[in-house]
C-alpha cells in the first residue's frame, strides 16, 4: 500500500484540477476561526501536493505538511517558503520537534488507515504534536453512506496538452471490515507520440461511523466537538460520503 501514490502523483493534480481547493480552504478557515480563533500554525497529515497548504498560507497560517509519497513532497516543496514546508513521513509514526494549534488531514487521508493500530498511532502522534486545546480536523468516508450507496465501477477521463488519462475504478466491498478496496486501472497516453502505458493500483479505504470515531477519540485523549458533511455543513446521513470531524485535545 505504501507505493499507492507513487505513480498517482504524476497525474494527481490533473485528476483533481476541478476540486474546489479554494472553497475547501475557506470552509476550513471558518471552522478554525469558530473553534480556535487564536490558531496560528497547522500540521497537515497526508498533505499530498500541498494544495490546501498553499492556500492556508495565503490566509496567514504557518504549515508543516507530512506526506509519505516522496514524489508528492517534491511537487509540494516546489512552492515551499519560510511559512510552509513538507517532509516525507508516515503519519502513524512521525516525530517532529514542534507543537501546533491545529492538525488537519484532508480528502479522506484517515480512511487510508485501515488497521486499528495505525489509527491509534496516528491519533496518538497527532495529540502529542498539538497544544492542549488544539484541534484535529479530518474528513473520512461515512459508513451509513457506503452501505446505502454501495460503491460502483466508475470511469473518469481527463487530459492536458501532455497527457490523456482514462481511470477505471473497480471497488471490492469487505463489509465485515468496514473496508472498500478500490482497484484502479489507469491508462495514460501521450497524445503526440501515441505511446501509452497502463498502471494498476489498489487503494484500500476504511469507512467510519460516529461511535467509532468517538471511541478512537476517547482512547487517544481527544473529545469530538462536532461532525458535519465536509464543505456543505449539513448533518451527516446516508447521503453523506465524506464527514468532517472536529476533535479537541483534552
Ligand atoms: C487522496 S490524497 C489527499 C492529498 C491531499 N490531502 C489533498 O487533499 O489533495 C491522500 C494522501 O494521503 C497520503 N497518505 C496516505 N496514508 C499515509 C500515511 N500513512 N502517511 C502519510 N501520508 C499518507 C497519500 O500519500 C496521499 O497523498
Amino acid at each position: 500500500m505504501n507505493q499507492n501514490f507513487k505513480l498517482y502523483s504524476q497525474y494527481y493534480d490533473l485528476l483533481y484540477k476541478d476540486k474546489p481547493y479554494q472553497a475547501e480552504t475557506d470552509y476550513l478557515v471558518t471552522l478554525i476561526q469558530y473553534y480556535h480563533s487564536t490558531a496560528k500554525n497547522i500540521l497537515e497529515l497526508g498533505s499530498g501536493t500541498g494544495k490546501h497548504a498553499q492556500l492556508l498560507v495565503a490566509k496567514g497560517f504557518q504549515i508543516v505538511g507530512l506526506e509519505r509519497s516522496p514524489a508528492m513532497v517534491e511537487i509540494a516543496n516546489g512552492m515551499a517558503n519560510e511559512k510552509v514546508s513538507f517532509q516525507v513521513a508516515d503519519i502513524s509514526s512521525f516525530e517532529i520537534n514542534q507543537s501546533f494549534d491545529v492538525a488537519l488531514s484532508l480528502f479522506h487521508v484517515i480512511s487510508y488507515l485501515t488497521d486499528n493500530q495505525s489509527l491509534i498511532n496516528t491519533f496518538n502522534h497527532t495529540r502529542q504534536h498539538l497544544h492542549t486545546g488544539g484541534l484535529f480536523i479530518f474528513d473520512v468516508w461515512h459508513s451509513p453512506a457506503v452501505y446505502a450507496q454501495k460503491p460502483e465501477q466508475r470511469i473518469k477521463t481527463f487530459k492536458s496538452d501532455e497527457i490523456e488519462v482514462v481511470r477505471r475504478a473497480n471497488p471490492v466491498i469487505y463489509a465485515e471490515h468496514n473496508m472498500v478496496e478500490v482497484n484502479y486501472t489507469i491508462e495514460a497516453r501521450n497524445p503526440h507520440s501515441g505511446e501509452s502505458n497502463v498502471i494498476e493500483e489498489k487503494h484500500p479505504m476504511r469507512h467510519f461511523s460516529r461511535p467509532e470515531i468517538e471511541l478512537l477519540a476517547f482512547a487517544t485523549g481527544f473529545e469530538v466537538l462536532h461532525s458535519e458533511e465536509f464543505l456543505s455543513k449539513v448533518p451527516p446521513s446516508s447521503k453523506t460520503w465524506g464527514v468532517c470531524y472536529i476533535l479537541r485535545k483534552k
